[in-house]
Parts: C-alpha cells; sequence; structure tokens
C-alpha cells in the first residue's frame, strides 16, 4: 500500500496538478522572511522558463529586510498621493463581457470574504491600497523586461512570473503578482537605478501564508475547456 502511495504522490503530472491546484494569489503575509537559499532555490528553477529565441529577458529586484521597508514606504506614498500613475504597458483598455463577469466575481469575493458591502468605494480604495502595503509581505521581486523585446519581451517574463509562483509554492511560500506596483515605473525604475531601457512588467509579493486572515479564505473559478478550447480536428 505505501509503495503504491509513494508511486502516485511521484507521478510528475499529479505533482504539477497538485501544485497549481494549491497556488493562489496571497494578500495577507506573515512577517517572517524567506530563507535566501530558498530563494535562490525559486529563482533557480525559474531560470528554466522558455522564453522566444532563449532571449531571458527578465531581469529581477529582490528586496528583504530594510530593503522592503523603504521600498513599501515609497510605493504606498506614490500610490496615495493622488499623482496620475504611469504604466511601461498599455493597461487593459476595457474589460467586456465574460472578462467584465470574472473581474467581478474574483473582486467581490475578495470584498465579501473582507466584509466590504458591494458599492462601498472608500472601501475598496482602501484595499487597492494594501497592493502597496505588499499584504504585509516580507520580500518583493520586481520584474522587468528590455524595451526593445516588446511585448514578447513581456510574454517571456509572464512565463517567468508562472515558474517563479510555482517553484515559490513547492517550497510552502506564497506569492501575488502585482500588476499595480508597476502603475507606478518611473518610481520603480529610479528607486532600483534601472535604465529607461527596463521596462517594468509586474511585481510579485512573496513570504509566508497568514492562513487564518480572511483574505485568504476564498479560491477563484476558472471557465470550463468547453468555453476556453476548441479542438480543430478535420
Ligand atoms: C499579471 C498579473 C497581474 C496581477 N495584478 C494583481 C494586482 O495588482 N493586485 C492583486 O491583488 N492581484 C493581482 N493579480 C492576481 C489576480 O487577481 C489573480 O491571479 C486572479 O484573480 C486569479 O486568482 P488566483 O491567483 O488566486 O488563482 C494579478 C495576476 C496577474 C497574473
Amino acid at each position: 500500500m505505501e509503495a503504491s502511495a509513494a508511486v502516485v504522490e511521484r507521478d510528475p503530472i499529479t505533482v504539477l496538478e497538485s501544485l497549481m491546484a494549491a497556488r493562489f494569489s496571497c494578500r495577507s503575509f506573515r512577517a517572517d522572511p524567506v530563507p535566501r537559499a530558498t530563494i535562490e532555490r525559486i529563482l533557480t528553477a525559474s531560470q528554466k522558463t522558455a522564453s522566444w529565441c532563449n532571449s531571458q529577458p527578465w531581469r529581477v529586484e529582490i528586496t528583504s529586510g530594510a530593503a522592503t521597508e523603504a521600498f513599501r514606504k515609497l510605493m504606498y506614498a506614490a500610490a496615495s498621493s493622488g499623482k496620475p500613475s504611469s504604466g511601461d504597458f498599455p493597461f487593459p483598455r476595457e474589460y467586456k463581457g465574460v472578462y467584465l463577469e470574472r473581474r467581478r466575481e474574483s473582486g467581490f469575493q475578495l470584498y465579501n470574504a473582507l466584509g466590504i458591502a458591494r458599492g462601498d468605494k472608500a472601501g475598496y480604495a482602501r484595499q487597492a491600497l494594501e497592493n502597496y502595503n505588499f499584504f504585509g509581505a516580507p520580500h518583493v521581486a520586481i520584474i522587468h523586461s528590455d524595451e526593445a523585446l516588446g511585448t514578447y519581451g513581456a510574454i517571456d517574463c509572464g512565463g517567468y512570473v508562472t515558474s517563479f509562483m510555482l517553484a515559490a509554492q513547492a517550497l510552502g511560500v506564497a506569492t501575488v503578482p502585482q500588476a499595480a506596483l508597476a502603475f507606478h515605473s518611473d518610481v520603480v525604475r529610479h528607486h532600483f537605478g534601472l535604465g529607461d531601457d527596463r521596462k517594468i512588467v509586474c511585481g510579485i509579493s512573496f513570504g509566508y501564508p497568514d492562513l487564518a486572515h480572511d483574505a485568504n479564505s476564498y479560491r477563484t473559478s476558472r471557465a470550463a475547456l468547453a468555453d476556453t478550447v476548441r479542438f480543430v480536428d478535420d
């Protein structure tokens, strides 16, 4: 019995499926830091991400300790300032139809979990600002790409983000990918001393999850294959 259970556990697709099922966007973290060796293991695994022409356009700034606190202060101030934000990549122009429905569903899941009433715009705004507190995470990774590689460079970085999140999950580390951190790309570039040719794709706040927090109490849904895939056989 024990032997067959071990075989099932080692089946690669079962391992991958369980990692993908267990990962979620964590929006409340414990303060304790992730050991450097664990972070390096996540990064080493993520380096295997595929990219167009193997260009590997991702570069990553990772903060810990006082550096996270300084960056948190800066980003929170930038987001609260009321100044117009600027991103390096165009933001979605409009969520329509099913995309709007999915966006609403996931938003209301979060607000319901936190007891924020429908239509409470001040409550929504307060929660949105939590992005810039990094939801209490002890670390942030800023993922940036090369300007000349354009949209496909950003796509490669998106693949990297997924690798990072799954590798982290495999090591018990929770993550949340955050386009919100790319809304103030000039502030980010200046803070980390990046050249104008580096374009901010997104951030990933990460650390150990506070699983008792209401923000982490729900899971998002996914569309059925029939709504997503068309098999073309003839
Ligand atoms: C590129 C990207 C950007 C995202 N930006 C944010 C963000 O700024 N703030 C946030 O709270 N969640 C953000 N998310 C998380 C999504 O809301 C989340 O992945 C989606 O609702 C599905 O939920 P799950 O990650 O828990 O499965 C982002 C996700 C991706 C992939």
